[in-house]
């Protein structure tokens, strides 16, 4: 029977704020022009610090092939380089965060105006940790899309352009709601994508960093 001097002291990760049951992940939003790199960055955040990837592109694509009702209307508004009904995108969202099973996601392309970040506030009540922001000259941007060959509908020369007014006008301001709190992490993202991701790397190695608390067990 052990007594209370027989104290064993073990380092252990330091907890995450919040409860036991209700641990919270950390998130982190990736934002930047469309052709920036979102997608491409992501996938090497993803191999080296084990983040799940959750693009909302992706998610309003995948549902407008499903032919619903809703579906047809996502995809009207994509090919207009329109932004989708922000309750649409949420339920979207909610869904694959419930679903990934990760403790640590990067949101891609998402909040991109300020109806996306009040339904994230209002539904998912996270606050990111960070907001990655890919800044990229509109010109290398127009090369990449129109090099992308993925078969999107919406990377043709005119979607695009509406797509790049869309982005000054509503994700630029939701940019800087968040670089006012601190929270933006700006990287040169014109240049090759190995030597922007050694830009992001630095950033997620600061963040990933575990750090050590030493508790008493009695
Ligand atoms: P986003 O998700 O921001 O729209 P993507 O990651 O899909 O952008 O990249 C758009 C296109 O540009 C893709 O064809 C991709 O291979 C290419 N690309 C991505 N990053 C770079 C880069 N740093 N330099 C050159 N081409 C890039
Ligand atoms: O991020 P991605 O380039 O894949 O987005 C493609 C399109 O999806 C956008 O131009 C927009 O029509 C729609 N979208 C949206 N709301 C988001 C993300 C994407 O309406 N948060
Ligand atoms: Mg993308």
């Amino acid at each position: 029977m052990g007594s209370v001097t027989d104290v064993a002291v073990k380092k252990l990760p330091c907890l995450p704020e919040g409860t036991f049951a209700q641990k919270k992940p950390t998130v982190v939003f990736v934002l930047g022009g469309p052709g920036s790199g979102k997608g491409t960055q992501c996938a090497k955040i993803v191999q080296h610090f084990g983040f799940a990837h959750i693009s909302t592109g992706d998610l309003l694509r995948d549902e407008s092939r499903s032919g619903s009702e809703t579906g047809n209307m996502i995809e009207s508004i994509m090919k207009e380089g329109k932004m989708v009904p922000a309750e649409v995108t949420i339920k979207l969202l909610q869904k694959a965060m419930q679903e990934s099973g990760n403790d640590k996601l990067l949101i891609d392309g998402f909040p991109r105006n300020e109806e996306n970040r009040a339904a994230y506030e209002a539904v998912i009540k996270i606050e990111p940790k960070l907001v990655l922001f890919l800044d990229c000259s509109e010109e290398e941007m127009e090369r990449r899309l129109l090099n992308r060959n993925q078969g999107r509908l919406d990377d043709n020369i005119e979607t695009m352009r509406k797509r790049f007014k869309v982005f000054k006008e509503s994700t630029l301001p939701v940019i800087e709601y968040y670089n006012s709190k601190g929270k933006v992490r700006k990287i040169d993202a014109g240049k090759p994508a190995e030597e922007v991701f050694e830009d992001i790397k630095t950033i997620f190695t600061s963040i990933s960093q575990v750090k050590h608390c030493f508790c008493v067990i009695l």
